[in-house]
């Protein structure tokens, strides 16, 4: 245990599970550096956050010439630039028609906000979300959360009118052989009508909330026709879809967002994490009419939309778009899995999959993918676990990451895993 982390561990709480206690004093481009000096790669993006690496250079002025000019004053006080141009930039990548933001500091909040806006518009009281979910910590996104029964775990009764549907996540497939996804999916479906004839009348839906691709549920992405089907059950029954692209927006799944890749379009659109590069920062995108039918006064944050974390996210936005790193992803997520074909077939994995530069390897256990995970930092390469057991292992390069370099770090974690993990653990 290292000095810093012992200072930590005395007047932090507890409460936050921690990867590794990896003492950093700086981050330049895909690296990470201690106090002393030691180098190591960084494939998770500080949890798929700064998809241009730490430190850019423009983005460090963008920050730096907004401190300072205003660091602060509140977007329902005064209007200021940062805040407009963002929403302006958002305006022309994402999804036709979700024209119109409200700003917040994180992707709990951006949830919160959004199961506010579509109780408000369709005047509906009921959620269906989908098994394997993570939307965040507050109580409302918790409620919403199934990624982990822990994270729900001694916190009493949640938000009420909150339902679960399967997600079809072929390997955890209740009923079909693993691996056939669409069949999965439509299972899924069948068990969504099952649910609005049963227990959930259509007219109490206020909004299907769903991650295209579940996150800290294991990066498992849903077939493009069951997002769809989803899409046209919410139209059916007079109900929001909120698409959740926290985690998979501005180029991490191989597209601006998973919406406009399957050809889908939200209602509602949740943001964060990129969108800030690496300043704190959510967002709410739906089209003007939507925002129009939220009552004025009836929502709002002190801190949200901060000029800082709107420069640092243009500033962000602009390299991913002028260096084209959206089309790059693509190639990214490519060079990870023609690196892990070695474990194609190894006795310990049940799966490598992956969508744009969203990559996972899915062990049988948690020992396995966090043997895995130990052994590649021992080897300088950062890398975290997702999934209910932990058992998978996800890549999240910087999409500017240099290829040598990505290439490196890939074959020091399939070497960690073929230098050995314990057993399994008896059932
Ligand atoms: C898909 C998704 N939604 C919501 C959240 C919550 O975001 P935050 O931790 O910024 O509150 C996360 C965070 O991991 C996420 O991946």
């Amino acid at each position: 245990m290292n000095e810093l982390a012992r200072r930590a561990q005395r007047v932090l709480s507890p409460v936050l599970g921690h990867y590794t206690w990896l003492p950093l004093e700086r981050g330049e481009g895909s690296w990470l550096i201690t106090a002393d000096g030691r180098r190591v790669l960084d494939l998770t993006c500080g949890i798929a956050v700064t998809p241009i690496g730490h430190a850019h250079p423009r983005v460090v002025k963008a920050v730096s010439d907004q401190a300072g000019k205003l660091m602060h004053i509140s977007s329902g006080v005064a209007t200021y630039e940062p805040n407009v141009a963002l929403a302006e930039f958002l305006g022309t990548v994402l999804p036709s028609g979700l024209d119109t933001f409200v700003f917040q500091n994180s992707g709990a909040e951006a949830i919160e906000a959004a199961i506010k806006l579509a109780r408000q518009v369709t005047k509906r009281e009921g959620i269906i979300v989908f098994r394997g979910g993570f939307h965040g910590r507050t109580t409302g996104a918790a409620t919403l959360t199934t990624s982990k029964a822990a994270y729900r775990k001694g916190y009493g009764a949640l938000l009420p009118e909150v339902h679960v549907a399967p997600f079809p996540y072929p390997l955890a497939c209740p009923i079909r052989p693993a691996h056939d996804a669409e069949a999965c999916a439509q299972d899924a479906l069948a068990e969504i009508e099952m649910m609005l004839e049963h227990e959930v009348p259509p007219e109490n839906v206020a909004a299907f909330v769903i991650e295209p691709v579940l996150g800290e549920g294991g990066y498992v992405a849903a077939p493009p026709s069951f997002l769809r089907a989803v899409r046209e059950i919410a139209t059916r029954i007079g109900a929001m879809l909120v698409v959740d692209e926290i985690q998979t927006a501005f180029g991490r799944a191989g597209a601006w967002t998973v919406a406009e890749r399957y050809g889908v379009v939200p209602d509602i659109l949740t943001l964060a994490k990129a969108l800030g590069g690496g300043m704190p920062l959510g967002a709410v995108a739906a089209p003007r009419a939507l925002h129009e039918r939220w009552p004025t006064g009836t929502h709002g944050s002190t801190f949200g939309g901060n000029p800082v974390s709107c420069a640092s996210g243009l500033a962000t936005l602009t390299v991913i778009r002028e260096e084209r790193l959206v089309e790059r992803a693509e190639r990214v997520g490519e060079i990870v899995e023609e690196e892990l074909r070695p474990l194609a077939h190894h006795e310990r994995v049940r799966e490598v999959r992956r969508l744009g530069a969203m990559v996972a390897v899915e062990f049988d256990d948690k020992g396995a993918s966090k043997a895995a995970t130990a052994g590649a930092l021992e080897r300088d390469v950062l890398l975290i676990t997702c999934g209910t057991h932990d058992q998978v292992v996800r890549f999240i390069p910087p999409l500017n990451v240099a290829e040598a370099d990505l290439r490196k770090g890939v074959r020091a974690f399939v070497e960690a895993v073929g230098a050995g993990s314990p057993a399994p653990a008896a059932a």
